[in-house]
């Protein structure tokens, strides 16, 4: 587990003093169209500014260009500049909204092709004249927020498109309390894994998966260095001068966490494809240990059939193309990017079937807050227990049979998994007992109802978010059964659940 410091969590208190007008400012009375400032947050009580309000992004365009660290001994420092090109909708009519920047420099902005002057942070309440835009970095509140006030103003429905030129030094945190996650630098490029609002370290983004948004990348490198982002290459990678562009496109809707943008020593491996015609798409790091390359080969090469069976089991997957990364720097864990999930120095197999599991569960349905992230973990993980009885191991029962069994201290039992904390997210507790939880209702609502229930689940919250409110809801629809008490005993209540689950 990572009881590391996450992003935000100690941050609610600091909206006042000092940090200027970051936040939401009150009304205009009178008549006519009330221009607001669109919030500074999605509302997630974990991280509370994360995401932000006032409007619904369509689409990230990425144009970066990145140059990896020299080689030892120089620093291990990477830049890193990029234009984003953000298709939004306002959802009010906005005075000003926020994006969320971390880490990085703006050098210009526009808005409907208006430019917008930098000014310093306004005092809250206080008026700026014309399209400008400020940008609040406070490493120790943990806030992170660009405003953009657009003039003419934006109306409720408007479309509008924002252009931002930013770059910055990239690095690998030093703090040991910082988990690494965002754009890690390494020495043969970058390791991009931005769970759970690690995406504003690389581009200006609303970093909360209650907006997703589809995406193209044109990634510009050294030549030899290979760049791997979410989807399809819509054309090959160009090469001029020294540089190589590589082009990804990434059109279903896809949540900021689940973005990556990973550049190394990879090879691109010849595309492959489930029975089911998901193109497969590898890249896997030359500089992998041999065993662990044996090992990684081994795992990717089950990546169709694991398809087959988990479409077997929750419909079908989810998005346009699938396939692996795996770099050989270690961040401690995998990452389960969207259609392209990242592994840390090798692949191992129940890892591999966790990360694909998570793009019908996570990606496709994401948690709506942070809080949710059991319906991520746990289902992983039971698709994990589900894939092991598939290949002739163990059941899924007697997995949970065997994560049941043994005596553990009474801090394991009180974690609550349907609320764990910002740093309980990634808590074994949220993977085993949320796995657990899941391999109970099973039991509880037998076969029939629960896979009902979970194709329910996946069709409605399709390319959305939802909680475990909703998740109960389903059901409880397929099951005709009342479940509180039961989601009360697994999720909430500090002790080890009774026994009443355990079969032969
Ligand atoms: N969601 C990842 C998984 O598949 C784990 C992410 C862990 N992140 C972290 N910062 N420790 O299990
Ligand atoms: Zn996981």
């Amino acid at each position: 587990m990572g009881a590391r410091l996450l992003g935000g969590a100690t941050a609610a208190v600091l909206v006042f003093g000092g940090l200027g007008a970051i936040g939401a400012a009150a009304a205009p009375k009178g008549p006519g169209p009330r221009y607001t400032a669109g919030a500074a947050g999605a509302g997630d009580a974990y991280f509370p500014f994360a995401g932000n309000g006032g409007y619904d992004v369509q689409h990230y365009d990425l144009d970066l260009d990145y140059t990896p660290p020299a080689p030892a001994p120089a620093p291990l420092e990477g830049r890193l500049d990029g234009t984003a090109t953000i298709d939004l909708v306002a959802t009010q009519d906005l005075d000003r909204f926020n994006l969320d920047l971390r880490g990085m420099e703006v050098e210009s902005l526009t808005v409907n092709g208006k430019t917008a002057a930098a000014v310093a942070p306004p005092m809250a309440g206080a008026e700026v004249d014309g399209a400008a835009y400020w940008h609040v970095q406070d490493d120790d509140a943990r806030v992170w927020e660009l405003t953009v006030q657009p003039r003419p103003k934006l109306k409720a429905g408007q479309r509008a498109t924002v252009v931002i030129q930013y770059g910055g030094v990239t690095t690998q945190p030093e703090d040991i309390e910082e988990a690494l996650y965002g754009w890690v630098t390494t020495r043969d490029g970058a390791m991009v894994a931005s769970e759970p609002d690690g995406s504003m370290t690389w581009y200006p983004v609303s970093d909360h998966q209650t907006d997703k948004a589809s995406y193209s990348f044109a990634i510009t490198v050294p030549e030899g260095k290979v760049a791997v982002a979410n989807g399809i290459q819509p054309k090959p990678e160009e090469t001029a001068d020294g540089l190589t562009t590589w082009y990804w496109d990434a059109p279903d809707a896809q949540a900021s966490y689940l973005t990556t943008a990973s550049v190394g020593d990879f090879e691109l491996r010849e595309t492959r494809y489930s029975s089911s015609g998901v193109p497969i798409i590898d890249a896997v790091d030359l500089d992998l240990a041999p065993n662990r390359l044996a090992t990684t080969n081994a795992s990717l090469a089950r990546q169709a059939d694991m398809i087959d069976f988990f479409e077997n089991r929750f419909g079908p997957y989810p998005f346009t193309a699938y396939g692996s990364i795996v770099d050989d720097d270690d961040i401690g864990y995998a990452l389960e990017t969207q259609t392209r999930p990242i592994y840390s120095t090798q692949a191992g197999e129940g890892t591999v079937a966790h990360e694909l599991a998570h793009q019908w569960f996570g990606d496709a349905v994401s948690p709506e807050r942070w809080q949710d992230i059991w319906l991520n973990e746990g289902w992983a993980t039971y698709a994990g227990w589900m894939w092991t009885e598939e290949a002739g191991g163990r059941t899924a029962q007697q997995s949970f049979n065997a994560w049941y069994a043994p005596a553990r201290t009474p801090a394991y039992w009180q974690l609550q998994i349907g609320d764990p904390g910002p740093m309980g997210l990634f808590a074994t507790q949220v993977y085993n007992r949320g796995a657990g939880t899941l391999h109970a209702l099973r039991v509880e609502v037998g076969d029939e109802a629960f896979f009902e229930g979970t194709r329910l689940w996946l069709e409605r919250y399709d390319d959305s978010a939802a909680t475990a409110d909703d998740f109960r809801a389903v059901y409880e629809e397929v099951s005709g059964e009342d479940l509180d008490e039961f989601f009360e005993t697994w999720l909430y209540d500090q002790v080890k659940p009774p026994a009443d689950w355990v079969q032969p």
